[in-house]
């Protein structure tokens, strides 16, 4: 915020870019709804996403494959809404981008034209070439995002280190290349081991974000209800909770519930 003119400064890619170039580190959070996402951008996060992680934490499925394009807008608006600051990237869906180009341009444009966001995050790297491409020359910004990518989940078969083997971790130093050559303006880095994480990070221009890729990606980015300890299972060596909020919800409640049979609950001061 300048203080002279109250004005908010937005976070563009070049924002993003510039932050990488004079080592700043990028904080990034998923956002779902508008409540949320209204006090992760007053509190100064960089860049929301709207995440397909929405399937597994907003709806409660198992994996991400099922969320669909018509559901990620309805969330992508609800934090468009809220947002004065932050840079909003919306993950493109299971289904939405892999068939072909066309496809995934006209699915990256109606995330973009119905719900406001600034950029839109796919999963791949040489696999999705064309399609990346297809949609950076419509103006669109690309996030791109290497390592465990859960939408391939029944291809791996577990949420474990990627790219622990040479082989696979040639293809992503190749793949995270291809993606900064193309023209996307960061790429996230999901569960790696550090080293490959540094190496990429110092071999490529456009900034890294890396979520259980250790401490040398240029920012860190991580799942909202996790980081908020709404979430209680799930508690991975990569996760640091900020807050136990499942537990202070819980107690909220029962207290709510108490007052409620126990008529404590509107009381004289509460009512009309
Ligand atoms: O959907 C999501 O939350 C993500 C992050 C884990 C990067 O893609």
């Amino acid at each position: 915020m300048s203080a002279a003119t109250g004005e908010i400064k937005k976070i563009t890619t070049h924002v993003i870019q510039s932050m990488k170039d004079r080592g700043e580190k990028i904080a990034m959070l998923t956002a779902y709804d508008f409540s949320m996402a209204r006090i992760f951008d007053e509190a100064g996060i960089d860049i929301l996403l709207v995440g397909d992680s929405a399937s597994n934490v907003m709806a409660g499925h198992e994996t991400t494959l099922p969320i669909t394009l018509d559901q990620m807008i309805y969330h992508a608006q609800s934090v468009v809404r809220a947002v004065s600051r932050a840079m909003v990237v919306v993950d493109m869906p299971f289904g939405s981008y892999q068939s072909n180009s066309e496809v995934a341009l006209s699915s990256a444009i109606r995330i973009m034209k119905e719900s406001g966001a600034h950029a839109v995050k796919l999963e791949g790297g040489a696999e999705v070439e064309d399609s990346i491409k297809r949609i950076l020359l419509a103006g669109i910004p690309v996030m791109g995002h290497l390592g465990l990518t859960p939408q391939s989940i029944y291809k791996f078969g577990t949420y474990t280190v990627r790219a622990k083997e040479e082989q696979e971790a040639q293809k992503l130093r190749d793949d995270a290349k291809l993606l900064d050559e193309i023209g996307c303006f960061s790429l996230v880095l999901e569960k790696i081991p550090a080293k490959l994480t540094k190496e990429v990070s110092e071999s490529i221009a456009i900034p890294t974000i890396g979520i259980g890729a250790g401490k040398h990606a240029d920012g860190q980015v991580l799942v909202s209800h996790d980081m908020l300890g709404i979430t209680k299972d799930f508690n991975p060596r990569f996760l640091r909770r900020y807050a136990e909020l499942f537990q202070v919800m819980t107690e909220a409640t029962q207290g709510y519930i108490s007052d409620v049979k126990s008529r404590d609950f509107p009381s004289d001061k509460e009512q009309y």
